[in-house]
């Protein structure tokens, strides 16, 4: 029984798979519309959501599944105390697939190490966040036409953000693939990202504050939030979350082709007026991320 816990678990290879088969899913929406009938899919949101939890349903009701979950940890059983070994074995005897979202790193590996149904890690804390990323990629694919040779700058928050970790491990399995890592000291990559990652596969990368220096040499610049609920100390997140603020006048710089990409949701960090730029892709991955679930969720239930 197949689960995606980690991107690496994926060969480039069969990310290749999935998103051939998100493209045509776009194009022939309807050859899909029943391969998942008399399956069900729950969604285990112990952390709240709106893109990840809501693309997943709608990717199962669009293959013709059913969905069931809760959004919340307080309206579960966990609330009074259930271990999550506990709560995925019971409901894998109501559902087929479950995609679940959690506050603790590693707690959707231990649902799958308890239970025989697929589990996909929809989120977990700071560590992880598989689907955003297979989002993130088939968005690349679609704005850029490859994975080889790029620049990415990665901006914000960059200890905590878990896409940008994911996406960071799917990335360094592409040729010539550089880094640039922006963002305030605090807030810098984990040691264990580059030592596991950058170093273990000699990803080029530099380390700066500033987003203003860096502009001009990126090909895609993924920006990210300043998470408010990864912070223990509210007066350090009051002094951090406005590092960085893109805005129409600090794309001056940019190149023409840039793409410019959030996994969402965004608080202040890009302006409102930068989402009339064409180079702006951070409604795309919404809207694409809904074709890879779909394309995901098949190929974890076998279905051809
Ligand atoms: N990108 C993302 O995970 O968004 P949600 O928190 O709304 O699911």
């Amino acid at each position: 029984m197949r689960s995606l816990i980690d991107i690496q678990e994926l060969s480039p290879e069969e990310i290749d798979r999935l998103i051939a088969v998100a493209d045509d899913i776009i194009e022939n929406p309807g050859k899909y519309a029943h391969k998942c009938e008399g399956k069900k899919l729950a969604t285990l949101f112990f952390e709240p959501s709106t893109r990840t939890r809501l693309s997943f349903e709608a990717a199962m009701y669009d293959l013709g599944g059913h969905v069931l979950g809760f959004s919340e940890a307080q309206s579960s059983s966990s609330a009074k105390g259930e271990s999550v070994a506990d709560t995925v074995r019971t409901v894998s005897y109501y559902a087929d697939i479950i995609a679940m979202r959690h506050p603790k790193e590693g707690a959707p590996m231990v649902a799958a190490m308890n239970c025989d149904i697929p589990i996909i890690n929809a989120g977990d804390g700071g560590h992880n966040h598989p689907t955003q990323t297979l989002t993130d990629l088939l968005t690349i694919k679609r704005e850029k036409g490859r994975f080889d040779n790029l620049t990415i700058g990665f901006c914000g928050d960059l200890k905590f953000g878990r896409t940008v970790h994911s996406l960071i491990g799917a990335m360094s399995r592409y040729k010539n693939v550089r880094m640039v890592l922006i963002s305030p000291d605090e807030l810098k990559i984990p040691d264990y990202v580059k030592q596991t990652v950058l170093d273990e596969k000699g990803i080029e990368y530099t380390e700066t504050n500033s987003l203003d220096e860096a502009m001009s040499g990126l090909d895609i610049l993924y920006m990210t939030r300043v998470q408010r609920e990864r912070f223990f100390n509210e007066q350090d997140y009051i002094r951090l979350k406005d590092s960085y603020v893109l805005t129409p006048e600090k794309l001056k710089t940019a190149k023409s082709d840039l793409a410019i990409m959030h996994p969402l949701p965004r608080v202040n960090e890009i302006s409102v007026a930068v989402d009339k730029d064409s180079r702006a892709c951070y409604f795309k991955q919404v809207k694409n991320g809904k074709f890879i679930r779909m394309a995901l969720i098949m190929m974890l239930l076998g279905v051809e």
